[in-house]
């Protein structure tokens, strides 16, 4: 042994101890909640691989946007579906939606919490993808360009109902830029875009689509959706959105592309949040519930982990749970 031992754990040895140098601390306020909301009345429907995630009919949401508030998370997000969907996801600009009458209902019952919109369009269109399609026989391309103008007046009308901040999720080029400019043409220049700057087509949001509807009918996302074996594209993306006006850039999903957030948040100092998908909550909660791993403290070292690598904000389904266990 060299002299003076070299001894580590003497940072390690009480609670007291391990308190004072912890590099990484979570609190609520690092946490955006994300709810589904569906049409009609009375409803309140588990989605079976997201034990204790809902979607909610807008008469119901009341105690869980009080939960939200209680438990000191600051925001939610708040995703909708459609009476009827169709080619073009019209209802997703409706506005009596399902979405904006919950941005509405939630201002209404919890005028502190944030409330943030997920805009896209697969869970209104009829054919499930994000955008326009444009088919030629057996193959079909999601035409860029004419989206735009669906997501601006989705983002639009979420800012209409009072949303504070708008989060386009398509992965359409340019949606930041025609947003920014619908919302400051139409009086929303305090509406704020979270953008999902880098988000990747990804096997995690398989229990996503069942809560929204929002499976492609036919081929997938892959040329939208950024490849998972991607990083350096992701700073691209990131930096255009950035350029076309994003206040927040998001990484998506966060535990597989924990270098993608660090990478991010060295290079930019804009806010950077990470979206702690349903592919991700589905494994901690299958694998608890049969005792496999302690559900609690796995969830806390995920969204640990997660902020360590470098994110200021974590969308999560766990939020209102962690939350709690921090303040206890
Ligand atoms: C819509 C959208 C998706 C998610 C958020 N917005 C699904 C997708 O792109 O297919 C996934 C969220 C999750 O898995 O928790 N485009």
């Amino acid at each position: 042994m060299p002299f003076p031992a070299t001894r580590l754990r003497r940072l390690r040895g009480t609670e007291s101890i391990r308190r004072l140098v912890r590099e990484t601390r979570l609190a609520p306020d690092d946490f955006i909640y994300p709810m589904f909301v569906q049409p009609g009345r009375g409803k309140k429907t588990p989605i079976a691989a997201m034990p204790g995630v809902h979607r909610y009919s807008v008469d119901r949401l009341a105690p869980v946007v009080r939960e939200v508030a209680e438990a000191g998370v600051p925001g939610v997000l708040l995703f909708g579906l459609p009476r009827r969907k169709d080619e073009r996801g019209s209802e997703a600009f409706a506005r009596d939606g399902a979405v904006q009458a919950a941005v509405r209902e939630v201002k209404s019952r919890a005028p502190g919490l944030l409330v943030i919109t997920d805009v896209c369009l697969c869970a209104y269109t009829s054919h499930g993808h994000c955008g326009i399609v444009r088919r030629s026989g057996r193959s079909f391309e999601v035409a860029n360009d004419p989206t735009l103008e669906l997501l601006a007046r989705v983002a639009e009308s979420h800012a209409e109902a009072g949303a504070d901040f708008v989060a386009p999720s398509d992965m359409m080029d340019g949606r930041v830029r025609a947003i920014r400019r619908a919302l400051d043409g139409t009086g929303h220049e305090n509406v704020g875009i979270l953008s999902y700057a880098a988000k990747y087509a990804s096997a995690f949001y398989g229990p996503f689509r069942e809560a929204a509807d929002s499976a492609p009918h036919f081929g997938d996302r892959s040329s939208y959706q950024m490849d998972p074996a991607n990083a350096r594209e992701a700073l691209r993306e990131m930096a255009l959105d950035a350029e076309e006006g994003a206040d927040i850039l998001m990484v998506k999903p966060a535990l597989a592309y924990l270098d993608v957030i660090h990478a991010a948040r060295k290079r930019f100092d804009l806010p950077i949040a990470a979206y702690n998908v349903s592919g991700e909550y589905a494994m901690v909660e299958a694998a608890a519930q049969r005792g496999w791993v302690d559900g609690e403290r796995t969830m806390l070292e995920i969204l640990t982990a997660i902020k360590r690598a470098g994110a200021d904000i974590i969308l999560t389904y766990f939020a209102v749970r962690a939350a709690r266990a921090l303040e206890m």
